[in-house]
């Protein structure tokens, strides 16, 4: 079984490079690190390669990178996808900093890129706009929610943190409640990007940029049910939902079971469940209605 540490970054492909750099360094506040003609990686303000573009047809969301234990022995991790019936291939991108990757495709199309040898891309460098500390999550609309769920804990060694009815799962790979989640919908799609931030105050600063910027936010801020993270959701240069979030629910000991016990949780302690479809916000307001939009 794959074990996986922490995601790494995204690679979206977008039709304007130029743009979609624009919007990573003057709003998401992210650094770039390194550009090619058709390729850019993009680090948070501590170096981390966080987001990777390409120059493509349309803006889709293509890989997800995540980390291993150094002692992951490639080959084996191979063997294992082989049995499953899953092609994967030991291959060396170039991306800056980053040691061989072990490519494969998960059930809905989207490449996941393994690796366990990285590097810095910068050192605490200043940046404007947001300035995240790290990605966060991605979530993805599917038509088969429990499909993907089962894909990702067989496969992948992801564990269920919550749902909504039978329609919306949050899964884990590390301490944070949720690194993917999983949706219903018609169209396989990324739902949404999730960057963290520090804490409430350094949301607030990012809404006062989002201001400045006439940038609308079609949501929140809020603190969620499932995961209890406060968010803001605004959309980006190609349309895609992009969420700011801080304190996301953590489950630092996988044998107790159970969230860290904060104060705004109901229950006590907080598990994972299945969350009652309906309102299931702690506090904050409705999304508008056409928060999500289906690409066809
Ligand atoms: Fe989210």
């Amino acid at each position: 079984m794959i074990k996986l540490k922490r995601i790494g970054h995204a690679t979206f492909t977008t039709p304007d490079l130029d743009k979609a750099i624009d919007y990573y360094a003057e709003v998401n506040g992210l650094l770039l690190a390194e550009r090619e003609k058709n390729r850019a990686f993009l680090a948070t303000k501590t170096g981390q390669l966080i987001v990777q573009l390409e120059l493509g047809d349309e803006a889709r969301c293509t890989a997800l990178s995540f980390e291993v234990a150094p002692t992951s022995d490639f080959d084996e991790l191979r063997r294992e996808l082989d049995k499953d019936g899953i092609k994967s291939e030991l291959r060396n991108d170039s991306v800056p900093g980053m040691g061989p990757v072990l490519a494969f495709k998960d059930n809905k199309g989207t490449t996941i890129e393994l690796f366990k040898e990285w590097g810095y891309l910068a050192r605490h460098a200043q940046v404007h706009g947001a300035g995240p500390l790290k990605l966060g999550h991605v979530a993805f609309v599917v038509q088969s929610p429990q499909e993907t769920a089962d894909f990702y804990q067989r496969i992948m060694g992801f564990r269920v943190s919550d749902w909504i009815g039978d329609f919306f799962v949050f899964m884990r790979c590390g301490a944070d409640h949720h690194t993917v989640n999983f949706i219903r919908g018609k169209n396989t799609q990324m739902h949404h990007i999730a960057f963290e931030l520090k804490d409430f105050s350094h949301l607030q600063e990012s809404c006062d940029l989002l201001g400045q910027r006439q940038t609308s936010i079609i949501w929140g801020p809020l603190r969620h049910g499932p995961g209890h993270n406060i968010a803001t959701y605004h959309r980006n240069h190609d349309d895609q939902v992009v969420e700011f979030f801080c304190e996301m629910d953590q489950m630092v000991d996988e044998e107790l079971g159970y969230f860290e016990p904060r104060p705004w949780h109901h229950d006590q302690p907080q598990r994972p469940k299945v969350w009652t479809p309906g309102k299931t916000t702690v506090w904050g307001p409705d999304p508008l209605p056409d928060f999500h939009r289906d690409r066809d």
